[in-house]
């Protein structure tokens, strides 16, 4: 065998992006382990992460469960449609951005019948639009559906309010939860959510390979006999795991040990209250120095989460966010493109194993380029 070689080049960049982020070295090193998918210590890592998730959900212990999902987090979105709406159920989707629009897109491939109540990506959900539909449908819309932080803008959704909407009329409730759970404080009890969804490589900073949902128990044992998918079938992977600890197919080992660390490490930080601080320590130095250099932000700040800010390009004849771009890549700050549709933006995430003196840094580096690209924003 070849002697092995360090690959050229490696360092890590920083990513100021919605996932996947930066992770600390720890839990990086986490993943130089083999060890088989039925061995003993790997089982009760798989254990001890679903056990911690529900302790993060603030959910009672055999209230909820935890089940992990091989795939990217909108396979574990998937899961839950696929697999926990009845063929004669009916979603009602609240939008206000992509991932919402996903959630639709999805239901349709799935040929699962939906009520979509759509609102521009910077206006919160129409919470009285929200209640007549849902009285004037009872009976007949079984779940509803909407994204809590939209990482499109990052906005933050009304959950706990749109949870006594859906207990009012006995519908289940699912919610993307994928770029806020570990950071934006949730009680899935008090929130009257039936199905959390979030994935590995977002705010409890671990690395891409698996989403995971965490489902009322009751809610989870009536899907018998729904599922669309063989492998995204949430309640066979619950049965599978909780018969033997094991997953049905090949888990992401690596991944699972790495997602272990970054929840002890999440723990040691102070739970979701500590990361929440972090994470809003770094988006008020963003948005500050952001505004010094005459930025806008696309939300209004009430309206804005501290996950991730969308900024408006601004309106000066040598701007190119291509050019803006791949001069800060070139410095190995890495910033994203905007979703939104009616606005030109970009984005800016705030989480990830990030602090302020990262997020200066970032600050720094625009400043730089703005002065190679000529670009004086009047500020
Ligand atoms: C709110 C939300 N939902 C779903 C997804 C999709 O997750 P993934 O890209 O891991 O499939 C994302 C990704 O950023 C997200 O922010």
């Amino acid at each position: 065998m070849k002697t092995e070689r360090r690959i050229p080049g490696w360092k890590d960049k920083v990513l100021f992006t919605p996932g996947p982020l930066s992770t600390s070295r720890t839990v990086k090193q986490a993943m130089q382990r083999d060890l088989g998918s039925r061995d003993f210590e790997f089982v009760s890592v798989v254990q001890s992460i679903r056990d911690r998730l529900l302790d993060l959900a603030g959910a009672r212990p055999g209230d909820y469960e935890a089940v992990p999902m091989q795939g990217s987090g909108t396979f574990s979105v998937e899961s839950v449609f696929s697999s926990c709406v009845p063929f004669d159920g009916k979603v009602l989707i609240i939008v206000n951005g992509a991932y919402g629009q996903r959630m639709a897109k999805m239901c349709q491939v799935l040929r699962i019948d939906t009520e979509v109540l759509e609102y521009p990506e910077d206006v919160l959900p129409d919470l009285k639009e929200v209640e007549r539909t849902l009285k004037q449908m009872e009976g007949v819309i079984t779940h509803v559906a909407i994204v809590h932080c939209e990482t499109t803008t990052g906005i933050i959704n009304p959950i706990q309010k749109v949870g006594m909407l859906c207990k009012a009329v006995n519908a289940r409730y699912i919610v993307d939860a994928m770029s806020s759970f570990g950071a934006v404080p949730l009680n899935v009890g008090a929130a009257h959510i039936d199905y959390l969804i979030s994935s590995a490589n977002k705010c409890i900073e671990g690395v891409p390979g698996f989403g995971f949902v965490i489902a009322r128990h009751e809610a989870l044992l009536e899907t018998q006999g729904c599922a669309r998918s063989l492998s995204l079938n949430l309640l066979d992977q619950w049965k599978g795991l909780e018969s033997n600890g094991q997953f049905r197919f090949t888990p992401p080992t690596h991944v699972l040990l790495a997602f272990h660390q970054a929840l002890l490490e999440l723990e040691a930080e102070g739970g979701v209250e500590g990361r929440a601080a972090r994470y809003y320590k770094n988006y008020q130095t963003l948005v500050n120095g952001m505004r010094a250099m005459g930025f806008k932000e696309y939300l209004k700040p009430e309206l804005q989460g501290y996950v991730i800010t969308s900024f408006l390009y601004p309106e000066h004849p040598k701007w190119s966010f291509e050019e803006f771009y791949k001069r800060l890549n070139d410095r190995d700050q890495v910033i994203y493109p905007g979703k939104v549709s009616n606005a030109d933006c970009f984005r800016i995430g705030n989480i990830g194993r990030l602090c302020e003196a990262d997020v200066k840094g970032l600050l720094a580096a625009i400043r730089e380029v703005m002065d190679e690209m000529g670009l004086a924003l009047g500020a």
